[in-house]
């Protein structure tokens, strides 16, 4: 995981820039933090364990002022977060500086072998060993960009790169294996990072690295090469580098809170807009019917992804039953090795990922691609891995999603995943003509569901979470509503920090049910498949459990025991908008929860937006 970033810039200070780029990339990890600058013949390094405005405010590093600056916030793998495993990391002489993303597996071959040479170790990380074996080339003589391919050859695993060296102050070079990595190109002024968000107080213009390039930027100049093997490398011509340049729909401040006090919040109250965009950009796009043409053609089709985008998976797997009548089976992406034996040319992927970079995810699509499957990626991110390494991809465009928990990219996956499920439902000849218009029409109604859900619920919502004291808690569903429980659990663990367990409500009956007994909070997430959960709600009342249904304002639900109902908008019965109705309390509750005691919704302890390692 962490995010690097570099700057250089011929039209002033780019530490505040630097900065605020680390902001936007805290999403990747936040234990710790640091800039080096380049300048006077030498480098200044400023680096601490600890969150980024405990960083600016304690460490002296807003008044420091360059024109080339790199900079990293961490997510710890090798060694734990302290001072002296915070990045950047020098070599022995202090005159090269390294921040990375990413893995070195071949580590502890390498520090055995640099220590043998001589070198001084100080930190626990693998990034270190980076700037000592840069430092071996340039003392062998090398030019800098033969050392860092020299280097390069040398490692196993995974990283994004930006590395900058006292000598030429106004450089950062760079190099990309298997974690993200773009370059922004801007007018004066280039930039390096691992995310767009992070580079667009500089430049819309961005170019997406691939595995296996290096280079460097300047405050006019960017050039790319690609590594040939043992150290070699040729250049990519610059026609060729113009030609990859995107310029991206996402502004300024889209990537801020504008007023908003999280980004959590704020993306909660776009998933409205979010959910509009990723249905206006899908209904018309001929990928979305090429895809469902695709699936209908497999002999199996395999559904796959992580967390949030997993529970989104799930929903197409119901909806691709139910409305098309198709087998799919979802897959949690770290258990993919289980699955590749049955995977063959034709097996058909639908690999889901709001970041495109999730490595388990990214590890299934490489390994059942090499098997002959093809892929279909669901993602957020233009020019992501999984966009790169899809046969097709299918964009959500949710804009960007900053804080830590998925929230409108989940809505905006469920959407565009039933829009896929209709179309491949009209391909199997499964749904007639009018019946796939009706749904398309209930489809276009998910913004106004969505809209009413967030401005109904959250004042239930915040009053249930300041009253509820922590502890325990069941959410139950049946049919789709146990897919939405999964959502709906996972925000409630990852954001309030309470244990919440999704179950199917008809299960929870063979077993779970020992633990219900006076003031045990229930939820039942109610479906309009599955009207038999009020038998669950009675059950579980019955043992004395705090029994609260959320529903569809319209479901009836003959509860008649003591159990508290929210009703949510209404779905007129309508299957496919039932997320979009019921999802939002469960997102809101969470928020509210962690705000009442004191956590950050954005930054939840111990993750990362993006986990790019095994
Ligand atoms: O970028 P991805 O969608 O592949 O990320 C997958 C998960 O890491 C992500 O959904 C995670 O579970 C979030 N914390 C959920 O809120």
């Amino acid at each position: 995981m962490c995010g690097i970033i570099g700057i250089t810039s011929a039209r002033g200070n780019v530490v505040p820039l630097v900065l605020e780029g680390l902001r936007r990339l805290e999403y990747r990890g936040y234990d710790s933090v640091g800039v080096a600058l380049a300048g006077g013949g030498g480098l200044t390094i400023k680096k601490a364990a600890g969150r980024i405005d405990d960083f600016v405010r304690t460490s002296g590093v807003a008044r420091l002022s360059a024109s080339t600056c790199i900079g990293h916030t961490r997510w710890a793998t090798h060694g734990p977060p302290t001072n002296v495993n915070a990045h950047p990391h020098t070599d022995c002489s202090g005159r090269v500086a390294v921040v990375h993303n990413g893995v070195i597996r071949n580590y502890a071959s390498l520090r055995e072998e640099l220590e043998g040479r001589g070198h001084r170790i100080v930190s626990d990380t693998d990034t270190e060993l980076v700037a000592h074996l840069i430092e071996e080339g340039l003392s062998g003589g090398l030019g800098f960009l033969d050392a860092l391919a020299r280097a390069l050859s040398r490692l196993e695993g995974s990283y994004a790169l930006a590395i900058i060296h006292s000598r030429e102050p106004d450089r950062i070079y760079f190099a990309r294996m298997r974690s993200p990595l773009i370059l922004g190109l801007g007018e004066g002024a280039n930039a390096v990072a691992s995310d767009i968000p992070a580079v667009l107080t500089v430049t819309r213009r961005v170019v997406v690295i691939a595995d296996g390039e290096l280079g460097w930027i300047s405050p006019w100049e960017a050039r790319l090469y690609k590594l040939t093997g043992n150290g070699g490398y040729m250049e990519v011509p610059l026609e060729e580098v113009e030609a990859r340049v995107k310029l991206v729909e996402w502004t300024p401040e889209a990537a801020s809170k504008a007023g908003y006090p999280h980004y959590m919040i704020k993306e909660i109250y776009e998933q409205p807009q979010a959910v509009l965009d990723t249905f206006n950009g899908a209904v018309e796009e001929e990928d979305v019917e090429r895809a469902a043409e695709v699936l209908a053609s497999a002999s199996k089709i395999l559904v796959v992804g992580a967390g949030t985008s997993f529970h989104a998976g799930l929903v197409f797997t119901y909806f691709a039953s139910r409305l098309a009548g198709v087998m799919t089976l979802p897959i949690v992406a770290s258990e993919h090795k289980v699955y590749t034996p049955i995977v063959d040319e034709n097996t058909v992927v639908v690999a889901v990922s709001q970041s495109g970079e999730t490595y388990d995810t990214l590890e299934s699509v490489r390994e059942w691609a090499e098997r002959g499957a093809t892929i279909i990626g669901v993602t957020n991110v233009v020019g992501s891995s999984l966009d790169r390494e899809s046969n097709i991809t299918l964009y959500i465009r949710s804009g960007p999603e900053i804080g830590v928990a998925a929230t409108k990219t989940y809505l905006s996956q469920i959407i565009l995943l039933e829009l896929l499920a209709v179309r491949l439902g009209e391909v199997m000849g499964a749904l007639g003509r009018s019946e796939a218009s009706r749904l398309l029409e209930s489809l276009s109604r998910a913004p106004e569901v969505t809209r009413k859900a967030i401005t109904a619920m959250e004042p239930l919502a915040k009053a249930d979470a300041r009253g509820d004291v922590g502890g325990s808690m069941y959410i139950l569903g049946r049919g789709l509503g146990y897919f939405l429980a999964k959502e709906a659990s996972l925000k409630v663990k990852e954001i309030a920090y309470m244990h919440a367990e999704a179950y199917p409500a008809g299960e929870s009956k063979h077993g779970p049910i020992a633990l219900v007994t006076r003031g045990f909070r229930v939820y039942i997430l109610a479906t309009s498949d599955s009207p038999e959960v009020a038998g669950n709600a009675i059950e579980m009342a019955a043992r004395g459990g705090d029994v609260v249904v959320v529903k569809p304002s319209d479901l009836s639900l003959e509860l008649g025991v003591k159990a508290r109902v929210l009703d949510a908008p209404p779905t007129g019965g309508d299957l496919v908008l039932e997320p979009f109705s019921l999802i939002p309390y469960f997102q809101l509750y969470s928020y509210h929860a962690a705000v009442f005691r004191g956590y950050d919704p954005d930054k939840p302890r111990n993750l990362a937006k993006t986990v790019t390692v095994e």
